[in-house]
């Protein structure tokens, strides 16, 4: 039986949670997270409450799906800690959560040299001034996954005496490299030490060959979900690159990093919003004008679920959108929040840019024609089909489907479950 991914085809935060939470109640025997950390926030609202998840699969709330996080997300243990404690206090389960030995760990020197970097910046190469990270040390730990030298994996809590022996040298290090270039000061060892030790006994217990569970389940014929983290615009090849994510966040990473067989994959879900949002630095071609942008941010409530960073807010993007489809092979669109960008009018779409092709080498260059206004639906309340939409709500759709050539097989019209058509 086959696999189905979902990522998200924008800049991040497009509504994955939501979309992931659905379809994980629907007959997933696993659901899966193959990239990113705690940069990444889902937010899901369902029976158990409001939730912004961060690292742990939005399949959680199904107390028979597995939820895997799989070796390409970075862990930071402490923070995938007050997450669990936050799902145990709503008395969600987490018995079925399983954790790769070979995801890297998030240590204090990677958020120390992040912020380091993003506070005075500059980089060694001195062409860039700031990216906009989220500041969790997400680049630097997997700067350290590529380097090998001072990485350290989940499986590494294991034995103890063996981690311990390893922190201490990579610490004194670490602690010497971060004094000299950011003039940054760590945590004591002693402090360090505790707080890994204190994070193994909670997450040893949870630790499982993750991939031959994958694997296994997909030969029996079970359903294998991949949850995306990101955005296809902020993978570090096929993104914005240099203001991207550090990680690759595309269907085809979460075949790469999850072992499945490409041919087991048969559906590939690519979640976008009706508009285009994006914290951070880098090129942001569609951006609306202040008031507009303003206005969408309060409906939408486009704040970042991990930073809580005001989001910048633009006008759907078709080209980059097309792009984003034919990258991940997206088999079918989810669109979400289609009641927040009816409430303006006009609404606005970016059909082509002035110079051709979109060229993702020189984005910042391009210029963007915004054409062909539609006038705003108003609300959707409790509109349940496709064919109940407002007309001017469908043409919107129809225009997407035209120029991705995909279909929109699912739309979200509020936060919760029941606000879906499909
Ligand atoms: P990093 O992943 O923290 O290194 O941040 C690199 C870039 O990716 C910054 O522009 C971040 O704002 C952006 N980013 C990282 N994670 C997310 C996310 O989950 N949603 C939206 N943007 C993100």
């Amino acid at each position: 039986m086959p696999a189905t991914i979902v990522v998200g085809i924008q800049w991040g935060d497009e509504g994955k949670g939501k979309i992931v939470d659905m379809l994980a109640n629907s007959g997933f025997h696993a659901v899966v997270r193959f990239g990113g950390g705690n940069n990444a926030g889902h937010t899901i609202h369902n029976e158990h409450g409001r939730f912004a998840l961060h690292l742990v699969p939005a399949g959680i709330f199904n107390p028979d799906t597995l939820n895997i996080i799989e070796r390409g997300v970075v862990v930071h243990p402490t923070s995938l800690i007050k997450e669990m404690d936050e799902l145990l206090e709503k008395n969600v389960s987490l018995s079925k959560l399983k954790i790769s030995p070979f995801a890297h760990m998030v240590m204090p020197w990677h958020i120390a040299e992040d912020r380091g970097r993003e506070i005075a910046g500059t980089t060694s190469s001195g062409s860039l001034t700031h990216i906009g990270t989220t500041l969790r040390g997400i680049g630097p730990c997997y700067q350290d996954k590529a380097g090998r030298w001072q990485a350290f994996r989940v499986g590494d809590l294991i034995n103890r005496q063996t981690f311990l022996e390893k922190l201490e040298k990579v610490y004194i290090s670490k602690a010497l490299a971060l004094q000299a270039a950011h003039g940054v000061a760590l945590p004591s060892l002693e402090d360090v030490k505790r707080e890994y030790l204190e994070a193994s006994e909670r997450i040893v217990p949870h630790i499982a060959d993750t991939s031959s569970l994958i694997r296994k389940a997909l030969y029996y014929g079970k359903n294998v979900l991949c949850e995306g983290a990101q955005g296809t615009l902020l993978d570090v090849d096929f993104g914005s690159y240099p203001y991207v994510t550090s990680s690759n966040t595309t269907s085809i990473a979460a075949c790469m990093l999850t072992g499945i067989n490409p041919s087991d994959v048969s559906r590939i879900i690519g979640v976008a919003k009706a508009y285009v949002t994006r914290v951070g630095a880098g090129p942001f071609p569609t951006r609306m004008d202040r008031e507009t942008e303003e206005q969408i941010r309060e409906f939408g409530k486009e704040y970042g679920a991990t930073t809580g960073r005001p989001r910048l807010c633009g006008w759907l993007d078709l080209p980059l959108l097309h792009y984003a489809c034919d990258i991940n092979h997206i088999t079918e669109i989810a669109l979400t929040k289609m009641d927040v960008l009816g409430f303006l009018d006009p609404v606005k779409i970016c059909t082509h840019y002035k110079e051709g092709t979109v060229d993702m080498f020189s984005l910042s260059d391009m210029t963007p024609v915004l054409g062909s206004e539609i006038h705003g639906w108003g609300a959707l309340g409790e509109c349940r089909e496709r064919s109940k939409l407002p007309d001017t709500a469908r043409q919107y759709i129809e225009r997407i489907e035209a120029a991705t050539a995909t279909r929109v097989r699912t739309i979200s019209i509020g936060p919760e479950r029941n606000e879906t058509i499909t």
